[in-house]
């Protein structure tokens, strides 16, 4: 089953306003597998865990990326590693899986003790009883992290501008995904975009031109591994892009809701507070295995705000999928909020509670990363980056709220409206 025709037009203010909670709502009334009926594509919205493991995972081959979400990423990504599929896509994700391993990820904890550093700095400059902009703070310490990943080099220069260009890019090609009219695409925005993106061009080609004057052996070097492997200019400038857009925004987005999650439940913070006490010295990749309730704590926000709050899958052939039958060009909506709510599958839903997270117990039905060939390549790096940013921050600081919970924007990523002013002050002592 799932909602008729007439219920999807009235539902048109709803989805513009909160599409994640729509897809929830269609889920809770018509079960976890929803077929909506829309006049070209049919649509499946998938929360249910086997039919979600059945087509990121068993079937995984059946399903592509030519979806609206990936299309309209790909105006400005290009057939990058997450917007294309097919054998570009696994020969890439061969090409760029080294810089993603151990080596990559000590560097990675060292540039994200730094960002948690300079996020100490920041509130400490703010006057006395002035919230701190979190969504903004953790952007700038995200970019950081991002910038060494990409060429182990200082991109401090060229790293703000492509980020800037490929945030307000994807603005506009969200905005128009998320026009209630097909196809509506005014003239001016079309310019804009097409500004921006010969932006995002300039600054990719100085970045390669940078690095093509120097001559620097190193597994952690991304362009230099996708040089080496023989990709062109074009190849690479999407793959950076890509990773802008893959590795930014989440992690800004899952960072501020950890902090504000943390900020709301003072039984956690504390527990987070005792734990980074209890290390000897500022924090490094060492300590990780000293960090499990922190871990948790990110594991459980990465729960409640999952940045990437659908992923989308195009039916390659006809399949079945917990039982319904999905005809070949399907649009498949797996609803990761809509999942990990679920009061089927998690006992009080709504509540943070990092416990959760203590054990080593595997849940199938927790994908904030995805699962099965497409899984985040940048999963270890971001939950690496992530706690000790976190920890860094939270050693000297702590958190305290500056209003009532913001309402959700569902984007590129989920964000909280108009920001997340905090406070975050210094531990006595
Ligand atoms: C793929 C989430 C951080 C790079 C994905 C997917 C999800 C996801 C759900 C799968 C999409 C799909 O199956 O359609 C997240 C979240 C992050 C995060 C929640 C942070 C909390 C990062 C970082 C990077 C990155 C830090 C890179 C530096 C990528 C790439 C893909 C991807 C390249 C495509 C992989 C492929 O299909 O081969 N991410 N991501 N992500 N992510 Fe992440």
């Amino acid at each position: 089953g799932g909602p008729s025709p007439l219920d999807m037009v009235r539902a048109v203010p709803r989805i513009m306003r909160a599409p994640h909670l729509f897809l929830a709502e269609v889920t809770a009334r018509h079960g976890a597998v929803a077929a909506i009926p829309l006049p070209r594509t049919p649509v499946l919205v998938l929360a249910d865990p086997a039919g979600v493991r059945r087509v990121l995972v068993e079937n995984a081959r059946a399903y592509g990326k030519a979806t609206i979400q990936y299309n309209a990423l790909a105006t400005v990504t290009g057939p990058g590693l997450l917007a294309g599929d097919g054998q570009r896509w696994r020969t890439h994700r061969r090409v760029v899986q080294p810089a993603f391993h151990h080596a990559g990820l000590r560097d990675v904890a060292a540039h994200a003790v730094q960002a948690g550093r300079r996020l100490a700095a920041e509130a400490d400059a703010l006057t006395p009883g002035q919230p701190m902009e979190v969504l903004d703070a953790t952007s700038r310490a995200g970019l950081e992290v991002v910038g060494h990943t990409l060429a182990a080099a200082d991109l401090s220069r060229d790293a703000p501008l492509l980020v800037d260009a490929v945030g307000r890019a994807l603005e506009l090609v969200v905005r128009r995904a998320a026009s209630p009219v097909p196809g509506a695409w005014p003239t001016p925005s079309r310019a804009r975009l097409a500004r921006e993106v010969a932006a995002i061009d300039d600054v990719c080609a100085r970045i390669l031109a940078d690095r093509a004057r120097r001559t620097l052996e190193d597994p952690r070097d991304l362009v230099g591994l996708m040089l080496a492997a023989g990709m062109d200019h074009r190849q690479v400038r999407d793959e950076l892009v890509t990773f802008v857009v893959a590795g930014h925004e989440t992690v800004a987005s899952s960072l501020t809701w950890t902090l504000d999650l943390l900020s709301r439940e003072r039984t956690a913070l504390a527990r987070v507070h005792a734990e980074v006490a209890a290390l000897d010295a500022e924090p490094g990749w060492d300590d990780l295995p000293r960090l499990p309730y922190l871990r948790a704590a990110v594991d459980e926000a990465l729960r409640l705000y999952p940045p990437a709050w659908v992923i989308t899958r195009q039916a390659l052939a006809d399949d079945v999928v917990a039982g319904v039958a999905v005809p070949v060009g399907t649009l498949v909506i797996v609803s990761t909020w809509a999942l990990h709510r679920d009061p089927a599958l998690w006992e009080d839903p709504a509540a943070f509670r990092p416990e959760r997270f203590a054990g080593p117990e595997r849940r199938e039905h927790y994908v904030p990363f995805g699962a099965g060939p497409r899984l985040c390549i940048g999963r270890d790096l971001a939950l690496v980056e992530e706690v000790l940013v976190l920890a860094s921050l939270l050693r000297t600081h702590t958190v305290r709220p500056a209003g009532p919970p913001r309402p959700v924007d569902a984007l590129v990523t989920l964000r909280p409206r108009g920001g997340l002013p905090l406070h975050v002050e210094r531990l006595p002592g």
